[in-house]
């Protein structure tokens, strides 16, 4: 496999998200949001930990740009903080935050690196959190503030637009079982918010496209190939119920069909949070629907899960490969859901927006031999390619993640970067896995 393989038109590059990498969390007036709040919780994130400071990516982006560029990465897809342009949320604006998108975004530019900006990478003001955050209607009005601000200004410069990021794990994790920001928990939460990030999705698009002309306008979803975990009518149906919540209920509606409420009829609720002419309003033609797909899950039937009546077998559980984050390795779960995404009709274009593993990254002699990472991503790049040329129509790869960084509610045990961070110093190391992307990219074996 070479990069040719992929064509001329294949966008290559890497990801990663505000929150998870900035630090400088109340810097030049930036505004809280519902991570920086939610991280001062006891007991929400592994070691109680937070991102601060986290790589410090907000006062180390030239040299973190200028190894992308020796690394020869062509598109980065990086997230703006959206309190850092509206401290408040919404009205008063930030210069100080808008610079910093302004100097990041030139200094990409210099380097002849494409930015891929993702509107909103889950950190939310916490201002508008007070508000009702997603669960409040109002968020559509706010979120359109933001995002005509983010098209004007830097509109000019990016073509490269994803309204969401991976609205199902918002939703899901942070308004119904609260392991996430804000920590809200009820299905009383999750629907009304799940509702209003499925129009904001939509309506994003909407205005990218009314503000300027030529935008590529995209979003992006989490998805997981999903299989039973036995023959059993009720395995399966188990594992079809999780599969029709995670993997389509927000992208049914952006294509126009709807909430898949038949498939899942525990979803029906969502439909008391419908307005006259919401279907409508939930539709939109994107240019493209980003893929972030990283491994394949296993569902059995439980009878003591309330309304979903399944959970999940882990990948140690079954003893098969996996990452730290005890995924399980397995690179055909990329193929299955590119095909499967594919015969949806009116997707223009499919791009893997994140794929990538986290491994305990042993730096040995100033050197870390990741060689795991190396041929998961490898493997990975193959079933893309595999799909590519059985006809379906994915147009980019993206690595998650540039560097090492905040995890989520796992902190930073979990490393998924080509380039390694060490947090005492910050000192910024390529991995292995990190120079044979270099090679790959240049087209020559490593
Ligand atoms: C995605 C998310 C990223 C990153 C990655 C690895 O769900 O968009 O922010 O954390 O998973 O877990």
């Amino acid at each position: 496999m070479t990069k040719r393989d992929f064509g001329e038109n294949f966008n290559w590059g890497v990801s990663t998200a505000a929150y998870q990498i900035e630090g400088a969390y109340m810097d030049d007036g930036k505004g809280l949001s519902i991570w920086d709040q939610f991280v001062r919780k006891k007991g929400k994130i592994l070691n109680n930990e937070n991102a601060n400071i986290s790589a410090d990516f907000y006062n180390r982006f030239e040299g973190d740009l200028a190894l992308m560029k020796a690394m020869g990465i062509p598109n980065f897809r990086f997230s703006i903080s959206w309190s850092r342009i509206f401290p408040e949320g919404t009205g008063k604006i930030n210069s100080r935050g808008v610079d910093f998108y302004n100097r990041l975004i030139d200094t990409c530019l210099e380097y002849n690196i494409q930015p891929w900006i993702t509107l909103y990478h889950w950190d939310l003001p916490l201002a508008l959190e007070k508000q009702g955050g997603w669960t409040n209607r109002a968020i559509i009005l706010w979120f359109e503030e933001y995002v005509s601000f983010c098209i004007r200004n830097f509109g000019d410069r990016v073509r490269n637009w994803m309204v969401l990021n991976e609205p199902m794990v918002f939703t899901g994790a942070g308004y119904f079982l609260g392991v996430h920001a804000p920590g809200r928990k009820r299905l009383s939460n999750f629907f009304p918010a799940a509702h209003h990030a499925a129009l904001c999705q939509a309506e994003g698009g909407r205005v990218i496209r009314s503000e300027r002309n030529g935008m590529n306008v995209g979003t992006t979803f989490s998805y997981t190939h999903i299989e039973p975990y036995s023959k059993r009518l009720k395995d399966i149906s188990s594992a079809a119920r999780i599969d029709t919540l995670v993997n389509r209920t927000f992208i049914e509606p952006l294509l126009g069909l709807g909430y898949p409420t038949k498939d899942f009829k525990s979803l029906s609720p969502i439909e008391k949070y419908m307005k006259e002419g919401d279907d409508k309003k939930l539709q939109f033609d994107m240019d493209f629907i980003g893929l972030q797909s990283y491994t394949r899950e296993i569902i059995k039937h439980s009878y003591i899960t309330p309304i979903l009546k399944a959970k999940l077998v882990t990948a140690s559980q079954r003893n098969v490969e996996h990452t730290n984050m005890n995924w399980e390795v397995y690179p055909e779960s990329i193929y299955h859901c590119l095909k499967r995404m594919s015969q949806y009709p009116n997707i223009a274009r499919l791009i893997i927006t994140e794929n990538g593993a986290s491994y305990s990254d042993l730096e040995v002699n100033g050197e870390i031999r990741d060689e795991t990472r190396k041929a998961y991503l490898e493997k990975h790049m193959n079933q893309v390619l595999r799909a590519k040329k059985e006809g379906v129509n994915v147009g980019g790869y993206f690595v998650w993640s540039f560097i090492d960084n905040f995890e989520w509610a796992e902190g930073y045990r979990p490393r998924f970067g080509l380039v390694h961070i060490d947090y005492l110093t910050q000192k910024r190391t390529i991995k292995y896995s990190g120079k044979w992307f270099k090679n790959f990219l240049k087209n020559s074996p490593y």
